[in-house]
C-alpha cells in the first residue's frame, strides 16, 4: 500500500511531558511557558502539555499553556486510564481549541503479567473504559488518543493488540499511538508491527510513533515508521525523555525533509531552540549530536576539508547532510587543523583571519604546522596565526639584514646597505630608481643578483590596526632554474617593509 502520496508528518511534541518528566528538576509553569512559546515558534502541529495528574504544579502548568495556546494547536495531556488522572487533564486542557486528552495502559505480555499483574482480558477492558470517559469529557471539541505502552514487546500478542485497537476506536479514539517504550531490538521488528497495525485499522485512524532512544535508533525508527503509515510523529526538543531520551524533532524532521517529505515546521527555528532547550534543561548539548552539536559542522581529515572546501557555497556539501543556514545555523563549517588535516584547512584558517596568502605559500607552512599537531593536537588559531606570521615575515635563513640607510644627503637614490650572509658582512652602496631597485644593486655588488619579477605593496592588518596598519611588500623573484618565489615585508615604513621582503625572499631561496 502507497501510504507516502502527498501525507503531511503531523509533529507532536512531547517535550513539556516526556522530556519535563526525566529532567533533574521538572519545569515549572513558568519554564514550560518559554519552551512552549519556542515550539509555537517551530510551528509544531501538537503539544502535550504535561502529566496534569502527577502534581499541582503540572497541572497549574497545563493549565496555563492551554490557556495562551493558539487555536489551530492540538494541546494534549497525559492520563494513565484511570478515572483521576482523566478528570484532572479535562480540566486542565478545556480552555484550549483543540483539546486532546491522551490515555495508555501497557499491553506488552510481560508488562500486563509481572507490572500490571493484570489478565489481558482485564487491560482491554480499562482502556476502553477510560477511552469511553475520556470522550464523555471531552465531549464533540476534543479528541482521545490511546497509546499502547510497550507496543514493542507486542510481537507475540499482537492479534490481541489488534483486536483491542478495535474496541478503542470504537469507544472513541482517534488517534493511535504505538510507542517502543523501550528500544530494545532493531528499528525494523518495530516498523513491521507498526505497519501490521496500520493495515487492521480503519484508514481514518492516525497512526502514530513514539520511540524511545535507549539503542540510539529513534530517529531511524520514527522515520521509517512514517513511510509504513505513522503520520503522527512524538518527538521531543533536543530528544529530551526518559533514560537515553526520546525521539529528537530535529533529526526526523531533516531525515524527512531530505527525503522530499514536506515538512510543516519553520526548519530555520531549529538552532535557536536547540540551544534555549539545553540551557532550560540544564543537559547541554553534546558537541557531537546530529546538526545542532558544536563539532557537527568541523572537518579535521585532510580529505574532507578539501572536499568541504570546494563544495562549502553549494546546497549539498561533500561532507554534510544539510546546508546549516536550513536550521538557522549562521556558523559555517569549521576546519581545525590536526595532524591528520592539510594544506586546505590551513589555507581556509589562515584566510579567515583576513590574512593574505597564497596556496604556495601555505604548502610551505604545512610540515611546521603538523609538527606543531603532533605534539599538541588541534591548533588553537592563535597558534596558526604566530606561525604564519613567524614563516612569512620573518624568514630565517643565512641572511641577516643589518641596515640601509641614504649614503649622502642628495636628491639621488644612493644607499648604503648592510647585511651578512653566514655570519661573514657585507657592506655595499649602490644608487638606483628608487630605495628597492637600489637594494637589488646594492645585493648585486656583493654577489647576490636577484630577478625581481613581481612587486606591490599594499596595507596589512587594516582590519585590526585601522590607521596604524603596517605596509606590506610582496614580492616574486624568479630563480635561475626558474621556479617563482613570492616574499612578503611588512613594517610601518614602506621602504623598510621592502627591504624586509628581499630579505625573507632570499632566506627562502638560500635555504631551498
Ligand atoms: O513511552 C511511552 O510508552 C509513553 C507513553 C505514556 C505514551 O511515554
Ligand atoms: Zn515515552
Amino acid at each position: 500500500m502507497d501510504y507516502n502520496s502527498q501525507r503531511k508528518p503531523f509533529f507532536y511534541d512531547i517535550t513539556l511531558r516526556d522530556g519535563n518528566q526525566a529532567l533533574k528538576k521538572p519545569w515549572n509553569t513558568d519554564q514550560k511557558e518559554i519552551i512552549f512559546k519556542e515550539l509555537v515558534k517551530l510551528g509544531v502541529q501538537a503539544v502535550e502539555v504535561g502529566f496534569s495528574g502527577s502534581s499541582d504544579m503540572d497541572f497549574e502548568a497545563c493549565q496555563r499553556l492551554a490557556s495562551i495556546a493558539p487555536d489551530n494547536i492540538v494541546i494534549a495531556g497525559l492520563a494513565r486510564a484511570v478515572e483521576k488522572d482523566i478528570i484532572k487533564v479535562a480540566e486542565a486542557i478545556k480552555s484550549a481549541n483543540k483539546p486532546r486528552i491522551h490515555t495508555f495502559i501497557a499491553m506488552s505480555p510481560f508488562n500486563m503479567k509481572y507490572v500490571l499483574k493484570k489478565d489481558p482480558m482485564d487491560v482491554r477492558k480499562t482502556a476502553v473504559e477510560a477511552i469511553k470517559y475520556a470522550k464523555s469529557l471531552m465531549g464533540e471539541k476534543g479528541e482521545v488518543q490511546f497509546s499502547v505502552e510497550h507496543f514493542g514487546d507486542c510481537a507475540d500478542n499482537l492479534n490481541f493488540v489488534i483486536d483491542s485497537l478495535h474496541e478503542c476506536i470504537e469507544a472513541g479514539a482517534t488517534t493511535i499511538n504505538l510507542p517502543n517504550t523501550v528500544e530494545r531490538n532493531r528499528p525494523f521488528e518495530l516498523i513491521r508491527l507498526v505497519e501490521k497495525v496500520k493495515m487492521a485499522l480503519p484508514d481514518n485512524i492516525i497512526i502514530s510513533a513514539h520511540n524511545h532512544n535507549d539503542l540510539g535508533m529513534a530517529t531511524a525508527t520514527t522515520v521509517e515508521s512514517y513511510f509504513v503509515g505513522a503520520t503522527q510523529l512524538e518527538c521531543s526538543l533536543n530528544g529530551l525523555g526518559e533514560r537515553a531520551g526520546n525521539t529528537n524533532m530535529y533529526e526526523v524532521a531533516i531525515a524527512l525533509h531530505n527525503s522530499g517529505v514536506e515538512v510543516p515546521l519553520n526548519l530555520s527555528q531549529i538552532y535557536e531552540t536547540a540551544i534555549l532547550t539545553a540551557e532550560m534543561a540544564n543537559v547541554p548539548i553534546c558537541e557531537k549530536a546530529p546538526l545542532i552539536g558544536e563539532d557537527a559542522l568541523a572537518h579535521r581529515s585532510g580529505i574532507h576539508q578539501d572536499g568541504a572546501v570546494k563544495t562549502q557555497n553549494m546546497k549539498k556539501g561533500a561532507y554534510r547532510p544539510i546546508h546549516p543556514s536550513l536550521i538557522g545555523r549562521d556558523d559555517a563549517e569549521k576546519y581545525g587543523f590536526t595532524s591528520q588535516s592539510g594544506k586546505t584547512a590551513l589555507y581556509e584558517i589562515i584566510k579567515s583571519k583576513g590574512y593574505p596568502i597564497t596556496v604556495e605559500e601555505t604548502i610551505r607552512l604545512v610540515p611546521i604546522a603538523k609538527e606543531q599537531a603532533e605534539k599538541y593536537g588541534e591548533l588553537p588559531v592563535e597558534s596558526i596565526e604566530d606561525i604564519y606570521i613567524k614563516e612569512i615575515f620573518e624568514v630565517d635563513g643565512p641572511f641577516k639584514f643589518i641596515s640601509f640607510k641614504k649614503a649622502d644627503n642628495t636628491d639621488n637614490d644612493i644607499f648604503n646597505l648592510k647585511f651578512s650572509y653566514k655570519g661573514q658582512e657585507y657592506n655595499e652602496t649602490a644608487e638606483g630608481d628608487g630605495p628597492l631597485e637600489t637594494c637589488l644593486n646594492a645585493l648585486e655588488k656583493a654577489g647576490f643578483r636577484q630577478k625581481l619579477v613581481h612587486y606591490e605593496q599594499a596595507a596589512f592588518g587594516e582590519e585590526t590596526k585601522g590607521a596604524q596598519a603596517d605596509a606590506m611588500t610582496v614580492i616574486q623573484f624568479e630563480t635561475q632554474d626558474g621556479k617563482v618565489i613570492t616574499c612578503r615585508g611588512k613594517d610601518p615604513s614602506t621602504q623598510k617593509a621592502n627591504v624586509k621582503a628581499i630579505f625573507n625572499g632570499l632566506n627562502l631561496i638560500y635555504t631551498e
